[in-house]
């Protein structure tokens, strides 16, 4: 972005203002606002950002009309089917594809980090019994600031990658261990001659009295949910993880701030709510009624896992994701479970009804991954969890990324306030 000759014309009462035009690699060209206020004492006005570029990155490229989706220049497709989360992390931390040697050295840090703190146990026991994993999660994470007290120093570029391994490594033994604590099942401890899913898997499905075989299938598909959700550029909670850290907030405190904003039904928390609108619909037969519902202006009630803010064609990673749901439904037996038909029908019917095309509402890649969650045995309050501990890597080479920019500030928007003017204090008698 360096083509500083382009310019746009911005007339404010009368007079003229040249801003200058910024030139992506790829994708719209964006008009540079930052000296307006400066210039004609004017802010401007764009609620849930839907025009307004927050930060230069190299990391992720999304084009919503094409349906494309990039890490660092590779299509999502590809990876996906061809690599794994892990050399996913690394290109997202690192900026390129690892060579067989440092693919090796980084598994290998991480591998050996993912056990937690013995302390940490009681913390999580801490929680109520029955807690949801995410509430553990949001809570967990925060607190390792206050155990990992030897990488909170942000301004130390080796702690603020011992940090970033620490949390990839770490992160599915919290998910694992809260949902065991949501059970009340014992805690399994991480092996490390497993790799990084098979990991998570046997961690959240092994008992003490019995091991679980960790299928290949099933953990391939595990690793292309985490692959498939591994960075998906300046959405809400990676905003919110670059917004809390412009203030010099520790990594730990940043990461648990981007937990609580995934979890949110509009954003990560839409894959459990999808699951929970399939099941109430209950039959295919009921489909209608919901559709009809969701169209009504006067019902707040939406189809969950459709629709986004970005892609308008369609979401590139629901078309690889439906592909795993196939592959994992078929290899458990399990074409004909009632939520997975009425999912079925569902997305047929919004597909054929032009409230939907008209609108470019197509299934996200949360209407699939739930289905598959669900297939692998996970209850759907572990669906978010998942998510935020696959989308660790986007906010850590996010976050990452924020230091090695000269432009960096401190986060604040303006606003456009529409409140009383100045009026004197009324004293209460006289209320
Ligand atoms: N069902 C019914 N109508 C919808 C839906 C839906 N799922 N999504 C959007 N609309 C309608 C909306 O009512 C509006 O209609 P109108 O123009 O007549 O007022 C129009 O489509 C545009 O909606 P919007 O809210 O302005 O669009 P947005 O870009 O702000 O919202 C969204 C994007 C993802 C929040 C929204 O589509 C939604 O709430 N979807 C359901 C939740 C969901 O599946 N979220 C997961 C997103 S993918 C994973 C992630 O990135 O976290």
């Amino acid at each position: 972005m360096s083509d500083q000759k382009k310019t746009a014309t911005l007339t404010v009462n009368g007079q003229s203002h040249e801003l200058p035009v910024l030139t992506p690699t790829t994708g719209p060209e964006v008009v540079d606002i930052r000296k307006l206020y400066a210039q004609a004492g004017v802010f401007t006005y764009d609620p849930g950002f839907t025009s307004t570029a927050s930060c230069d990155s190299t990391i992720t490229y999304i084009d919503g009309e094409e349906g494309v989706l990039l890490h660092r220049g590779y299509p999502i497709d590809q990876l996906a089917g061809k690599s794994h989360y892990l050399e996913v992390c690394y290109l997202l931390l690192y900026g390129e594809l690892p060579t067989a040697a440092d693919l090796e050295k980084f598994e290998n840090t991480i591998t050996h980090h993912t056990m937690l703190h013995e302390q940490m146990q009681y913390f999580f026991r801490g929680f109520r019994r029955d807690a949801h994993p995410m509430a553990i999660m949001v809570g967990v994470v925060g607190a390792m600031s206050a155990f990992y007290h030897d990488s909170t120093d942000i301004n130390d570029p080796r702690q603020r990658e011992i940090a970033s391994h620490r949390l990839i490594a770490k992160m599915p033994t919290i998910a694992a261990w809260a949902y065991k604590y949501h059970t009340g099942q014992p805690f399994i401890y991480p092996r490390n001659d497993l790799d990084y899913a098979s990991n998570f898997l046997r961690m959240c499905f092994a008992v003490p009295v019995e091991d679980y075989e960790v299928n290949p299938i099933l953990s391939r598909a595990m690793d292309r949910i985490f692959t498939l959700h591994a960075d998906h550029e300046q959405n809400a909670s990676t905003s919110t993880v670059r917004l809390a850290s412009s203030s010099g907030a520790n990594p730990f405190a940043c990461i648990a701030a981007g937990i609580a904003c995934l979890w949110g039904p509009a954003h990560g928390g839409a894959n459990q709510a999808c699951l929970e609108m399939l099941r109430e619909i209950g039959t295919p037969d009921r489909i209608p009624e919901y559709i009809a519902r969701a169209k009504d202006k006067d019902d707040p009630f939406r189809l969950m896992g459709f629709g986004h803010r970005v892609y308008k064609n369609f979401d590139p990673r629901a078309k690889v994701m439906k592909q795993s749901a196939d592959e994992v439904l078929e290899l458990l037996g399990i074409e004909n479970n009632p939520t997975l038909q009425v999912a079925k029908e569902l997305e047929k019917a919004a597909l054929e009804d032009p409230y939907f095309t008209d609108k470019k509402l197509f299934p996200n890649v949360d209407f699939y991954s739930g289905i598959i969650l669900e297939a692998m045995g996970f209850p759907t309050s572990m669906f978010t969890p998942i998510f935020a501990l696959s989308r660790t890597v986007g906010w850590i080479s996010q976050w990452k990324e924020q230091f090695s920019d000269p432009q960096h500030k401190i986060g604040r928007p303006r606003q456009l306030y529409l409140g009383e003017t100045e009026r004197d204090y009324i004293d209460i008698e006289s209320r």
